[in-house]
């Protein structure tokens, strides 16, 4: 299993919410994750119900069998001070050049070098091992950008190449590629069963493959239940109006009178299973574009209450059923 798990995948369909699900099923049974933010806003705080993340590697939760999830959001202009730092021991320098407007003027006018911050600051954690010479964390979970923007992020070698060719922002570039190229980690793109996200899924795949970026599964998040499957569908389809009528008054629906009133219900009834049709096609549909693309795939429910904690410990036991984690 990789042990940096990135998650991405089209905006709104739940990235950050399967990437918190899964640092807590990869910390079960003693483990340790790491869950990093990279985009600042404080999604994990919320999805987890504390107060914002400062930057600085906190317990969030505890697994069930014992393991620990630890968060940590991710600021680029502290990351880049405590890089300076660590180069070049600036000490109170640093202060003065954040004064300055130098950190700002790094992290906005340069993005690759925002970014090679970014995914340096997960990978010095997904390397970093403690005194007994064992890893800090077991797995470090990031909550990536969008697929839109996923690849260019992750690639941020050749994003830096044209500012930094010698140096040690191009040494830190190198060192992060060689994690993020290897099979220490996978990236995985979360989508929905409808036709846009579906889509920009098998883009992303595409971009990633074509960069050489680890891919590892397809989450198919939010699947509402299967209430008819397409042999009940057919029945349905085939139902004379009298049969339907009949069996809805003997089941006692639309009043005790034989006929009547249960005819009634027979439109709506028809209709909400013609809606039901429509949407049960078109998911199939996807579920077959995204069985072409070759990859593991999962589904994760729709949770009818909401998010809240202990949807996230549903989920999180879903994707260990699964076997993901
Ligand atoms: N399986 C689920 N069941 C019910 N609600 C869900 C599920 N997964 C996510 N949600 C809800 O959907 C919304 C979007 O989820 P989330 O914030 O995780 O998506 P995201 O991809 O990180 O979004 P963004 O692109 O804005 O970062 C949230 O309100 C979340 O609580
Ligand atoms: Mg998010």
């Amino acid at each position: 299993m990789s042990r940096l798990q990135v998650v991405s995948g089209k905006g709104g369909t739940g990235k950050t919410t399967v990437a918190a699900a899964l640092a807590l099923a990869l910390a079960t049974e003693g483990k340790r994750t790491l869950l990093v933010e990279v985009e600042g806003r404080q999604g994990i705080a919320q999805l987890f119900e504390t107060e914002a993340l400062p930057y600085e590697e906190r317990k969030i939760a505890v697994a069930p069998g014992g393991g620990e999830v630890y968060a940590l959001a991710i600021d680029p202009e502290l990351a880049l001070l405590d890089y300076l730092q660590m180069f070049y021991k600036l000490g109170g320098a640093g202060r003065a050049l954040k004064k300055l407007g130098a950190i700002d003027f790094a992290t906005t006018i340069a993005p690759g070098v925002r970014d090679v911050l970014l995914t340096g600051k997960a990978c010095e954690a997904v390397r970093r091992k403690d005194r007994r010479g064992r890893y800090a964390y077991d797995y470090v979970i990031m909550d990536a950008p969008p697929t839109g923007r996923v690849t260019r992020f992750l690639n941020v070698n050749d994003e830096v190449a044209g500012l930094a060719r010698i140096g040690p922002i191009h040494n830190q570039a190198q060192a992060v590629m060689r994690v993020l190229k290897s099979r220490e980690t996978a990236v995985h793109l979360v989508t929905l069963l409808e036709e846009m996200p579906v889509q920009e899924t098998a883009d992303g795949i595409a971009e990633l493959r074509s960069a050489k970026l680890p891919v590892g599964r397809v989450i198919v998040n939010m699947v509402r239940p299967e209430i008819l499957d397409a042999a009940d569908l057919d029945l349905v389809r085939e139902l004379p109006r009298s049969a339907l009528a009949r069996s809805l008054s003997a089941a006692g629906l639309g009043g005790a009178r034989r006929g009547g009133h249960a005819e009634k219900l027979v439109d709506p009834l028809l209709e909400q299973a013609g809606e039901y049709a429509a949407r049960y096609a078109l998911e199939q549909e996807q579920r077959s574009v995204l069985g072409h693309l070759d990859l593991p795939l999962h589904e994760l429910p729709l949770l009818a209450e909401g998010m809240d904690l202990a949807g996230l410990y549903e989920l999180a036991t879903e994707l260990r059923k699964q076997g993901i984690a």
